[in-house]
């Protein structure tokens, strides 16, 4: 079963840091998927722009190579090269004049604009303000930007006043690449599009919900940006933030984009502070060397690698139900999901020694996206009335068939998305600005208690303390592997 390819409507797209690392890896073969499954018309058009001194013969070549890096084989067939054709390119100097009166050139008139900044967020004021001063932005055109979105409630203001000075809200796309993860999609068509789950889907119903994004990979590599984010700013604020949201909220009154931000914001203003004691930092250590600290700038540094934390969402649906959240570096395994734990039954019919259990629904973002429900039943067989769980799966690729087997690359969505001038899906600036001030004093806190991060084995399942904060609630974290 494979969903209808709809062509968007003809675009020029304009990748700011159009050489970089996020356009190579992700952006340009994010584009090209979509060209090859015939979304993209004749008339569409990407343009990078970036410093380097290419023309668009040059820029052709070194994408060419970072396709043979990115793509599977099996992808790079005689379509990349009618692809790369539509790639063009211009050399353009952000802080100053330098090709943009070429970029102005080059827009044309019936097609829709859109400028992606994959550059630093310190370059997003520059852009927005030529992209103005040399009249090249349309009152239609897009902006499409990248996390990190500050670092803080006070940088997260100054960048959204910056683009507010030149582009309305309704212009501006914040990616956040976990929303466009097919699962992320799927959880809200399973609470929404089902009647069975959201008379449930509440504290009395719920025991308590686990998120998880555990990765294998380590931040080797990356330690000089890493190690002054840590896992709070680069992951929790950002897209654990955003899967307890989408697990939390109210239903919207439609699928549009303000009514979903709407719900979202919601949910992200009723979280309690969070005691200092219910959260646990983590840095992982190894003993052949594979440490945070060989990885990361500072070889003192007390950046955490790691983190679980138990929140409490105070509003009428969820008070009482905790939600554990744990994300971490090289752990055990890569493995993303949202679990969620329903409450026993109120009273068991069965003898005691037939057991009983909860419903658990687990939805899986990666690996093998998909969701299961544990239903408990009769263990078959003549030997009494004994009870078992029993898996409800639904793994999408079985279930859907083969076609389905090709899960997009959340890039592939976000940006036909903004292509086709859709926001549901990207972050608003008040609902990042109040993950930030959520965030900020859980950060201030460590820093003014000199915290330290715990260690934890590279390749575990994380800190033993990490364990501890279920444990003592009389609950088990999912296994990583
Ligand atoms: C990025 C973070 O936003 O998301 C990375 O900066 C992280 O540190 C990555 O590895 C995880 O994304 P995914 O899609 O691989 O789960």
């Amino acid at each position: 079963m494979v969903s209808r390819v709809i062509p968007v409507d003809p675009f020029d797209l304009v990748i700011f840091g159009g050489t970089g690392d996020l356009a190579r890896r992700k952006i340009l073969p994010a584009l090209y998927r979509r060209f090859r499954d015939g979304q993209m018309p004749d008339e569409a058009r990407i343009i990078g722009a970036a410093r380097a001194d290419l023309d668009a013969g040059g820029y052709r070549t070194e994408i060419r190579a970072a396709f043979d890096e990115f793509l599977h084989e099996d992808e790079r067939d005689d379509r990349m090269e009618a692809f790369l054709e539509r790639l063009d390119y211009l050399p353009i100097d952000a802080m100053g004049d330098g090709g943009w009166p070429d970029l102005k050139e080059k827009m044309r008139d019936g097609a829709i604009q859109a400028f992606y900044f994959s550059v630093g967020p310190s370059l997003f004021g520059a852009l927005a303000e030529r992209l103005h001063s040399h009249g090249i932005a349309r009152d239609d055109a897009r902006i499409v930007v990248e996390k990190p979105f500050g670092r803080d409630l006070a940088s997260a203001k100054e960048l959204n006043a910056t683009l507010a000075e030149h582009f309305d809200e309704t212009q501006i796309y914040r990616i956040d690449h976990y929303l466009g993860k097919e699962t992320v999609q799927n959880l809200m068509a399973v609470r929404f599009g089902n009647v069975l789950f959201e008379p449930l889907w509440n504290a009395q119903y719920v025991d308590h919900v686990q998120i998880t994004v555990a990765e294998e990979v380590s931040v080797e590599g990356r330690g000089a940006y890493y190690d002054k984010s840590g896992a709070m700013r680069d992951m929790v604020q950002n897209h654990l933030m955003q899967l307890l949201c989408l697990t939390a909220m109210e239903p919207p009154s439609k699928f549009d984009p303000d009514a979903v931000r709407d719900e979202k914001l919601k949910v992200i203003r009723a979280l309690d502070p969070v005691d200092p004691g219910d959260i646990v930092r983590g840095q992982y250590d190894g003993a052949l060397g594979a440490s945070y600290l060989d990885h990361a700038e500072d070889p003192a540094s007390r950046t955490e690698s790691y983190i679980a934390m138990k929140l409490h969402i105070s509003n009428w649906r969820w008070k009482g139900t905790p939600f554990y959240l744990r994300t971490g570096k090289r752990l055990k395994a890569r493995k993303s999901e949202i679990v969620v734990t329903f409450k026993e039954t109120p009273h068991s019919i069965f003898d005691a020694d037939a057991g009983s259990r909860a419903n658990v629904l687990s939805i899986r973002l990666q690996p093998d996206e998909g969701m299961d429900l544990r239903v408990t039943i009769k263990e078959p067989g003549p030997g009494g009335m004994r009870l078992v769980d029993v898996p409800l799966d639904m793994t999408f690729a079985e279930a859907l068939g083969p076609d389905a087997a090709h899960v997009p690359d959340a890039y592939e969505r976000l940006i036909m998305d903004v292509i086709r001038g859709n926001q549901t899906l990207f972050m608003r600036g008040d609902e990042v600005e109040a993950a930030w001030a959520w965030t900020d004093p859980i950060i201030d806190g460590w820093q003014s208690r000199g915290d330290r991060p715990v260690t934890y084995d590279a390749g575990s399942s994380g800190p033993e303390e990490a364990l501890m904060l279920l444990h003592r609630d009389g609950r088990r974290w999912r296994e990583l592997s």
